[in-house]
């Protein structure tokens, strides 16, 4: 938790500090018992004095297994330091306050810099809550180092062009817990009409879009969802820009349809990538790179804008019952891996 002038004022425009939750930690970490065992767990965003990431790997060190844990605290312009946990330090065969091992730092803690850098390829494991405005730089950063990791980040983070691609070659994905997460700021965030309450002097503010990203294993990844609905053309609109249907909520993706689905975000937390495939996503440029619009012509195109200023090339939409130009949310175009043979 930084605590000088300088930073405060950069956070507050930024705001990106949200504390997490021990609960939060915990109902996610339980899934993960077998994959830290004998690894170094690094907590780059990560105040060791306040952190619930660092109580958590502490608390838990001997259950888990871990070989060593380490954070390093941030600091806006100045020196910082890193902890670590070190299995029976000091020799005497138990994990205490004894092995916990205080280094100053050169640099500031910034997860970029070259001395958190080298800590980071050090470790195996990364595991935080990182600052929401850096999150494709953390994520690049991360990627890069070859790294196994788990970090929370907003499912906005889905459409992004820079993390977008990764979900879509199976190189990160969702974790267990998405949705509503309550996170703890600090004293001088302004209160807010909604989302937000006090309590024993604490401010809390809550999202509804919180997700942990991740490449490590888990069970979930490899769980079908399990599907209902059969195709019907009446009930399944077919875009006019691309060659595929419109599924307006995840539950009702057809179990046999065998084309293109266009599905909400919200599927990437139900994505089994032996279930389906990821074909691409709509929206701007990165739809129009996917084949959404891409063989409108111009002309086309404004007819269409003339019709519905809401259109945009790269963006899917269809013609209800009317004959009504309609536009979609977001959605991500997925089809599934074993075809039916219903359709
Ligand atoms: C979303 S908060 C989460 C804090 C903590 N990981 C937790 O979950 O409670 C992100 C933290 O990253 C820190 N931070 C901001 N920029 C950073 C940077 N470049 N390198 C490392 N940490 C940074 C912020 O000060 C903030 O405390």
């Amino acid at each position: 938790m930084a605590k000088n002038g300088a930073l405060n004022k950069a956070s507050i425009a930024k705001e990106d500090e949200f504390y997490t939750k021990m609960s939060d930690i915990e109902k996610e970490l339980k899934h993960y018992k077998g994959h830290f065992r004998d690894k170094v767990v690094f907590c780059n965003c990560d105040d060791p004095e306040t952190s619930n990431f660092w109580k958590y790997f502490e608390l838990n060190f001997e259950f888990l297994g871990l070989k060593k844990l380490i954070a390093t605290h941030y600091e806006d312009s100045k020196p910082s330091y890193k902890l670590e946990l070190v299995r029976d330090e000091n020799g005497d065969c138990r994990i205490d306050n004894q092995d916990i091992v205080k280094t100053p730092l050169v640099q500031n803690g910034d997860f970029r810099s070259p001395e958190c850098i080298e800590i980071m390829d050090s470790a195996d494991i990364i595991v935080t809550n990182p600052p929401f405005s850096l999150f494709r730089e953390y994520i690049a950063l991360l990627l890069e180092y070859q790294k196994s990791f788990l970090v929370i980040g907003s499912q906005n983070n889905v459409t992004y062009r820079e993390i977008f691609p990764l979900l879509k070659d199976n190189k990160l994905w969702l974790g267990y817990h998405s949705g509503d997460m309550e996170f703890v700021v600090p004293d001088y965030y302004k209160p807010r009409a909604t989302r937000y309450r006090e309590e024993n002097g604490i401010k809390y503010r809550s999202m509804g879009n919180i997700c942990w990203f991740t490449n490590l294993d888990i069970e979930k990844r490899h769980e079908n969802l399990i599907l209902y609905k059969a195709y019907s053309g009446s009930e399944y609109y077919e875009y006019i820009n691309y060659n595929g249907i419109n599924v307006n909520k995840v539950a009702e993706i057809p179990c046999d349809y065998n084309g293109v689905m266009g599905v909400p975000i919200t599927f990437m937390d139900k994505y089994n990538p032996e279930q389906f495939e990821i074909m691409g996503i709509d929206g701007g440029d990165m739809g129009v790179s996917y084949g959404v619009g891409a063989e409108l012509s111009k002309e086309e195109c404004s007819e269409l804008f003339n019709e519905h200023k809401g259109f945009r090339r790269g963006k899917l939409c269809y013609r209800n019952e009317a004959g009504e130009l309609q536009m979609c949310y977001r959605r991500i175009l997925i089809r599934r891996r074993e075809q039916s043979h219903g359709n």
